[in-house]
């Protein structure tokens, strides 16, 4: 399994945990920054990381910044990604067997890093159930399509 990494200024702090953990357990990434707490935008740091799951590059992106909704939004406007804020285990789990979520994003000042990292776990290991969920998210693509 390969990640796509990004978060801004805000999100630093929470990626710099994230990081760690995935080194921890050998989870490649690829990480599209940034590096430290100096202000960043993070419109173009999430359309990368988008960009590396859409294309292939990678299966799943995590994006932070300090709320998960601006890169959330961001993410979202990449043709194929389904970036999902995730608060807690519950949604984590959720957009996975419902909306097949290929982006978790989070906000570093909504969760400690214990939830973030439990949140990482269950997207990484919960499967999309697809059948109904499957017609859902293919409607989805349809408004991207501008056909629904
Ligand atoms: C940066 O100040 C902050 O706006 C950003 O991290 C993010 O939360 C935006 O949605």
């Amino acid at each position: 399994m390969k990640l796509a990494l990004g978060c801004d200024h805000g999100g630093f702090p929470l990626m710099e945990a994230v990081r760690r953990y995935l080194s921890e357990k050998h989870i490649e990434v690829e990480d599209f920054g940034c590096f430290s707490t100096e202000s960043v935008d993070y419109a173009p740091i999430a359309a990368k990381t988008a960009r590396a799951v859409a294309e292939g590059q990678a299966d799943y992106g995590v994006l932070i910044c300090t709320t998960g909704l601006g890169v959330s939004m961001a993410a979202n406007k990449v043709k194929g990604i389904r970036a999902a804020v995730c608060t807690n285990e519950l949604s984590a789990e959720m957009t996975r067997r419902h909306n097949n979520a290929n982006v978790l994003c989070m906000g570093a000042r909504m969760v400690d890093e214990t939830a973030a990292l439990r949140m990482l776990d269950i997207f990484l290991g919960t499967p999309f159930e697809g059948g109904r969920h499957q017609r859902r998210i293919d409607q989805i693509a349809q408004i991207e399509e501008g056909t629904l």
